[in-house]
């Protein structure tokens, strides 16, 4: 497809229609940049222009692109069965997915609801605490605690949340009773690698917190494990612990996002297993499907589950939440292919392998002036640039889009480029990655 040839406006081929998420949408259609082709490690531009793809798309296409397995799944069962309404009958696949799914989960979490996106995920974590302490006759359970920087996706509930300014400011009819501790970003501690030694004392916010307001009228404490979104911000060592703890004594559930740090992320298959901290439920999505058709999940322990179910009559609907599409008999072929491909492959093991390599590659960065920190952990890591004076945002702008052209899909968050390639990765691929950002940050 040429782009260059589509009418400038009006007209079935414009660009103008569009109203695309999460981007300038007048810079980018005066200077499309889009994607045509993708397999493996590689993006084409419509330009034809191979790119390399930094990012794995957004963190979810951990097994790398155009994997024929996905797509022969999906085809195999739209053709056998390509819909059945979810409420009050189903279909096997989604019992099989979840049932999977439950094997690699940490122990106590044998039930999985399905949701079609990370966002809907957060919104459907946040109504299965309130029915779980309502259940238990703790319905004054009516605060949520979540972060600084935090990003929980952008439906109401996720923005409620939200620790991310921009995220935020635009949008003030928010949920009422949330309550934020600190992030864990330490400027003393910048270019560390992995866990910083330092800093478990800020999860003592969530305590501040419980005498504030009173530990009983918290319902849940929402963290992504390893803040992504706002940059790669890795906890320090005994905060998750901690706040286990403090959540353990004031019968507050803990939550793991784990959007993105779920399936192998982290060189483990939940970032649950990699900080040794069990929550009490976990949201999940992008990776999931290795990003093919969009799906999310709520993973929760059993006593979450089996409370909620009981105490409702026998034959009563226990739960009142649930979407057209949860559980789609495409998304669910697309989960249990890509589950399939993560063990065969044994990709959760070869990130876990890779990270050490991946982790020195990027901090190869470090001799260059304008890079100011360098986070990371698995096979994730920020590199967060100066700003521009004034201007903060803009120069990670600029860099997004001069990486494209230098032939390398890196996903930006101000001035902070999220790496985080897709499991398949070799060596020379994280090279490249590497090379072309250190090239792109020498032209600036
Ligand atoms: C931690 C976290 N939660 C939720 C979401 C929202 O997911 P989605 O974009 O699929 O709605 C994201 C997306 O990046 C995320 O990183």
């Amino acid at each position: 497809m040429n782009v260059m040839s589509m009418p400038a406006e009006g007209g079935t081929n414009s660009l103008e229609q569009y109203w695309m998420p999460f981007t300038a949408n007048r810079d980018f259609k005066a200077s499309p940049r889009l994607i045509t082709k993708s397999e493996g490690m590689y993006l084409w531009n419509h330009q034809g222009g191979k790119l390399i793809d930094g990012s794995s798309g957004l963190f979810n296409v951990a097994a790398g692109h155009g994997r024929k397995e996905i797509a022969d799944a999906v085809y195999a069962q739209m053709m056998q069965n390509d819909y059945t309404a979810p409420f009050q009958m189903n279909h096997p696949s989604a019992f099989d997915l979840a049932s999977k799914l439950t094997h690699i989960l940490p122990d106590p979490f044998n039930h999985v609801f399905f949701t079609n996106s990370g966002s809907e995920s957060i919104d459907t974590a946040l109504k299965i605490a309130m029915a779980y302490h309502r259940a238990n006759g703790q319905g004054h359970r009516i605060r949520f605690v979540s972060r600084e920087r935090a990003y929980h996706g952008v439906n109401m509930g996720g923005v409620s949340l939200s620790g991310m300014v921009k995220n935020r400011e635009t949008f003030p009819s928010v949920m009422p009773n949330i309550v934020t501790i600190r992030h864990t970003w330490d400027p003393e501690a910048v270019y560390t690698k992995g866990q910083a030694e330092h800093g478990a004392e800020l999860a003592d916010d969530l305590q501040r917190h419980c005498e504030t307001y009173g530990g009983g009228t918290i319902a849940a404490v929402f963290v992504e494990p390893v803040a992504g979104s706002t940059g790669t911000l890795v906890p320090p060592k005994g905060y998750l612990q901690r706040l286990r703890e403090i959540c353990d004594k004031h019968g507050i559930l803990l939550v793991f996002d784990e959007v993105i740090t779920g399936f192998g992320r982290l060189g483990h298959p939940f970032a649950a297993d990699a900080f040794d901290v069990t929550p009490d439920i976990i949201t999940m999505a992008k990776a999931l499907t290795n990003g093919a058709i969009p799906m999310g999940a709520v993973a929760v322990r059993d006593e979450i589950y089996e409370t909620v179910t009981e105490a409702a009559p026998d034959d009563a609907i226990e739960f009142f939440h649930g979407y057209t599409y949860s559980g789609h008999p495409a998304a669910c072929a697309a989960g249990l292919a890509t589950l399939k491909i993560y063990e065969d492959e044994g990709l959760f093991e070869r990130a876990a392998g890779l990270s050490d390599y991946f982790l020195d590659a990027i901090w190869s960065l470090k001799d260059l002036g304008i890079v100011k920190d360098l986070r990371g952990m698995g096979f994730m890591a920020g590199v967060e640039l100066d700003p521009i004076e004034g201007k903060p945002g803009i120069r990670g702008n600029n860099m997004q889009k001069a990486l494209f052209h230098n032939g390398c899909h890196v996903k930006w968050t101000g001035d902070t480029a999220i790496v985080a390639p897709s499991l398949i990765a070799e060596k020379s691929h994280i090279d490249e990655i590497v090379g072309c950002i250190r090239k792109t940050l020498e032209e600036v």
